[in-house]
């Protein structure tokens, strides 16, 4: 049985890669090893198979002793650790979560529904490196898998409503004791329904905009607002994460370059854990729409295509259904007034499922194949 390490299985991502990987019996597969930053010798926790005692996550000596090793941990982790590992002359697959090694030469991207061929490929030739993808452009490729699948798109826009989860377990709280400051700031006026609604509306933003609303994360105010900027400012206008839909979309592709050009812009929304996504497609031909459901709907097992009406938007298209499941519903499938070639698609997904964790333990899949 293959050694396989783990690392940042306890924070949020880690969390729910070890429920999915309990859920599909993963452990029975290998023989884990737990690391930790914190509590080296404790006991490891169990997850259906005794592990022994937690090892030292920086100790490059015990983690040399795994065939794969699988990070969580965070960037940070990465850089420290990983570089002095592989100088040590270890040879193992490193399978992580987080972007530093994303763009580099030596890692390809992971999302095996998407690009199976590429990673087949990349394991013939001795690729040792594999990396999870931005969450957003992860959900965005199994929506729309069977476009890029077909070799349509010829670019595309993506506008992003995305999730507190995407910042972390900490923002997500965030968004909560947001929401209920804003709740409380009015309780009085909610109870009564003869008082004024815009009474009640200044009080909100008065208590939005006060010292004591939470905002030690996002830095401004989320509950009951949104922010239209995403990761670093690279400053040529573009947040880093509005760069990372056409770099990682074509890296996972297989595509040397930015051959479909993939723009948009990032939002974080008062959402948990799905990021949704409003999408503008250029299609290289103008293909009939009944051909264009059936090629999304039949490129994974995950993407369901949903009715452009409005009953079935409202109760297949939302980040409230859609929560905590490896569903990822596409909708508002339709042709825009700007011609036949132009597609209009809307789809929501899980970012800590497709959009983090699921890829990674697929992965650990192919290498035990
Ligand atoms: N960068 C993403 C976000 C999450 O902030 O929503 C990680 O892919």
């Amino acid at each position: 049985m293959k050694k396989v390490g783990l690392v940042g299985w306890r924070g949020m991502v880690g969390s729910v890669l070890m429920n999915r990987m309990v859920e599909e019996k993963d452990f029975d597969l290998i023989e884990p090893v737990f690391f930790t930053t914190s509590q080296t010798g404790k006991p490891a926790p169990n997850f259906g198979k005794d592990a022994g005692v937690l090892q030292d996550a920086k100790n490059i000596d015990e983690l040399k002793q795994m065939d794969i090793i699988i990070s969580c941990q965070g960037g940070d982790y990465t850089k420290s650790v990983f570089p002095a590992l592989r100088q040590s002359g270890w040879n193992g697959y490193w399978i992580d979560a987080a972007s530093t090694l994303r763009m580099d030469d030596e890692a390809l991207i992971i999302l095996d529904p998407v690009n199976k061929n590429v990673i087949q490929d990349g394991l013939t030739k001795g690729v040792k490196n594999f990396v999870g993808g931005n969450c957003t452009v992860s959900l965005m490729m199994m929506a729309l898998g069977g476009l890029f699948d077909k070799g349509l798109i010829d670019w595309m826009t993506s506008m992003t409503y995305q999730a507190a989860s995407g910042g972390g377990a900490k923002h997500m709280r965030e968004l909560i004791s947001g929401m209920g400051y804003l709740r409380d700031s009015v309780a009085g006026e909610l109870a009564d329904p003869a008082s004024a609604i815009l009474d009640i509306d200044r009080k909100i933003t008065t208590s939005m905009n006060s010292e004591g609303f939470p905002t030690d994360n996002f830095q401004v105010p989320l509950a009951g607002s949104l922010i239209p900027w995403i990761d670093s400012d690279l400053g040529n206008g573009q947040s880093r994460e509005e760069w990372k839909g056409g770099a990682e979309t074509n890296k996972i592709l297989g595509n040397d370059g930015i051959v479909i050009p993939v723009e948009g812009l990032c939002v974080r929304i008062g959402t948990m854990r799905c990021h949704s996504q409003a999408f503008t497609i250029k299609l290289k031909q103008d293909v009939p729409m009944d051909e264009i459901n059936d090629m999304l709907a039949k490129h994974n097992d995950w993407v369901k295509v949903v009715p452009n009406e409005k009953e079935a938007t409202m109760q297949q298209l939302t980040p409230a259904v859609v929560t905590g499941t490896l569903d990822v519903p596409v909708g508002r499938l339709r042709k825009l007034a700007m011609g036949g070639e132009y597609l209009s698609a809307f789809s929501v997904g899980d970012q800590l499922l497709w959009g983090a964790a699921e890829p990674l333990r697929r992965m650990l899949r192919i290498l035990l194949e």
